[in-house]
C-alpha cells in the first residue's frame, strides 16, 4: 500500500499534531506554498540542476566545495538583479550575504551583532516562531511595542528605549534591536506607512538600535482588478525599509541601521532552506568575519549556485509571478467569503499582499477556546491571537492564512469557519 510518509512540518502545525495536508480538517494556518503550487518546483529545479551540473565539471566543480563565507559573487551578483527588479529600486551585491532562510538570518543578528545582555523590542503581536527563538537567548530583554494599523507606536518605542539604552560592550555593534515586519506583517497583514518608515529610521539613527526587519512577504504584492474578477502582481511594490535608510547614504554620519532578512521560501520553496540578509556594510564585515559562516563556508553554497542558474534562466521570476497570481486569486476569495459570511460582531483587515488576514473578535471572546470549538464541531481551524504576543494578550483575534491552499477548499473553510463563529458566539451569549 502507497502509504504517506508523516513529515514534521513546523509551519503546517498549530502546535498540536495536526497535519495541513489532512483534508479531514480544514487547517488555515499554514504559512507556505501549498502542494499545488510546490509541485512545479520538481521540474523547474530539474533543469536549473542540470544547467548547473554542465557548468561546475567544466569549472572545477566549486558548487561542491566549501563556498566564500557570505556567498558566492555570482549568487550575490545574480540576487541583487532579481531583487532589483522586484523591488523596483536598486540592490548591491555588497550588501548581500547568503543565508539558509529568514530564520537564519536572525539567529546570526542576535548572535553575531547584538550585546547579549541588550534589548529585543518587538511589535505587540509578532511572529510566533521569532518569539520562540528570541526567549532562547535568555540574557536578553524581550519588550513589546504597541502597534497601530499604520505601524508602531513611536512616542512608546521612543520612551522605551530612553528607559532601557546603554552602551554595548565586548565589542558588538548594538545594545538593541527592533525586530518587526514592515511590509505586509505577520499576523496582522498591515503595511507600516511611509511617515512611520520614515520617523523609524530617524529614531533608530538616534537610538543607535538596529531595525531587523522580516521581509519575506515584500515580493507579494496584489492588485484588485474588480472588472475581469482576477488579482494581478503588477502594483508598485512597497518601498522596503531598507531603502529609506540608505537614502542619505553619502552623509559623513551614514551608519545603517537596517537589515532585510528575505527568503526564499515563499517565493520558491521553503524546503531549498535559501534566503539573504541585504545589511549596511559594517554589518556585512562582520558576518564575513562570523565562524560560523566561515566554518560552514556560507550557509548554503550548493543550493545558492543551483537557484542562481534559476534566476538566470528566467524560472525564479516565473515561479514568483504564479505563486504571487495564486495567491492574490485566494485573498480575493478568502476576503469576499469574509465580507458575506462573517458575523457583523467581528472584523478583519484586507491586506494588499502577504499571507495572512487578521480577524477580530468581540473582547470577551477567547480564541484559543473558540479553535478547539472549530475544529471538534466544524473541521476548521486557524491559530489564536494569543500565540503571537508577548504577553498572552490578543486572545479575541485569529489569524489565518490564505496562501495555502485551492481557492474553492479555501472558500468552503473560510465559508464554515463564518458558520462556527456564528454558532459560537451564540453559545457563549450572556442569556
Ligand atoms: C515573518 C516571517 N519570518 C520568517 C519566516 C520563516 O522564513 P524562512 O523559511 O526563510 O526561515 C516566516 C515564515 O512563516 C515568517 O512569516
Amino acid at each position: 500500500m502507497n502509504k504517506r510518509r508523516e513529515v514534521p512540518m513546523r509551519h503546517l502545525f498549530d502546535g498540536s499534531d495536526l497535519n495541513v495536508y489532512d483534508q479531514q480538517i480544514a487547517n488555515l494556518s499554514a504559512g507556505a506554498p501549498g502542494p499545488d503550487l510546490l509541485s512545479e518546483c520538481c521540474e523547474i529545479f530539474r533543469i536549473a540542476t542540470e544547467h548547473r551540473m554542465k557548468f561546475e565539471l567544466e569549472n572545477n566543480s566549486y558548487l561542491f566545495q566549501y563556498g566564500p563565507t557570505i556567498g558566492t559573487t555570482e549568487f550575490r551578483d545574480t540576487l541583487a538583479k532579481f531583487l532589483s527588479k522586484g523591488y523596483n529600486s536598486d540592490v548591491n551585491k555588497s550588501d548581500l550575504v547568503l543565508t539558509s532562510g529568514a530564520t537564519h538570518g536572525l539567529h546570526l543578528v542576535l548572535s553575531t551583532l547584538l550585546d547579549l545582555s541588550g534589548v529585543i523590542f518587538v511589535d505587540e503581536v509578532t511572529y510566533m516562531i521569532a518569539l520562540e527563538t528570541f526567549r532562547q537567548f535568555n540574557s536578553m530583554r524581550i519588550v513589546s511595542v504597541p502597534l497601530k494599523l499604520e505601524g508602531p507606536n513611536l512616542e512608546i518605542l521612543s520612551s522605551l528605549i530612553d528607559q532601557y539604552k546603554f552602551k554595548p560592550s565586548n565589542g558588538k555593534i548594538f545594545w538593541g534591536v527592533y525586530y518587526t515586519m514592515p511590509t505586509f506583517h505577520n499576523p496582522t497583514g498591515i503595511l507600516f506607512t511611509e511617515e512611520i518608515n520614515n520617523q523609524l529610521i530617524r529614531l533608530a539613527r538616534s537610538a543607535d538600535i538596529l531595525i531587523a526587519c522580516d521581509d519575506v512577504y515584500n515580493l507579494l504584492h496584489y492588485d484588485s482588478h474588480e472588472a475581469d474578477n482576477d488579482m494581478i502582481c503588477t502594483r508598485q511594490p512597497p518601498k522596503r525599509l531598507f531603502a529609506y535608510d540608505i537614502e542619505n547614504i553619502k552623509d559623513d554620519n551614514w551608519k545603517g541601521h537596517v537589515i532585510s532578512n528575505g527568503s526564499f521560501s515563499k517565493i520558491l520553496s521553503p524546503g531549498v532552506r535559501l534566503g539573504w540578509m541585504e545589511c549596511p556594510p559594517r554589518c556585512v564585515e562582520v558576518f564575513r568575519d562570523s565562524g560560523v559562516l566561515k566554518s560552514g563556508g556560507a550557509a548554503n553554497n550548493y543550493t545558492g549556485g543551483i537557484v542562481t542558474s534559476l534566476i538566470q534562466l528566467g524560472l525564479a521570476e516565473q515561479q514568483l509571478y504564479k505563486y504571487a497570481q495564486k495567491y492574490g486569486e485566494r485573498l480575493r476569495a478568502a476576503t469576499q467569503t469574509l465580507r458575506v459570511n462573517l458575523p457583523a460582531t467581528c472584523t478583519f483587515h484586507a491586506p494588499t499582499g502577504g499571507y495572512f488576514i487578521w480577524i477580530r473578535f468581540p473582547e470577551n471572546v477567547d480564541c484559543n477556546d473558540f479553535n478547539q470549538y472549530c475544529k471538534k464541531n466544524f473541521g476548521v481551524m486557524a491559530i489564536a491571537g494569543s500565540r503571537f504576543s508577548v504577553s498572552d494578550s490578543h486572545k479575541n483575534f485569529i489569524r489565518l492564512t490564505f496562501a495555502f491552499h485551492q481557492v474553492e477548499y479555501l472558500k468552503q473553510s473560510v465559508e464554515k469557519l463564518c458558520t462556527a463563529i456564528e454558532n459560537y458566539l451564540f453559545s457563549i451569549k450572556p442569556l
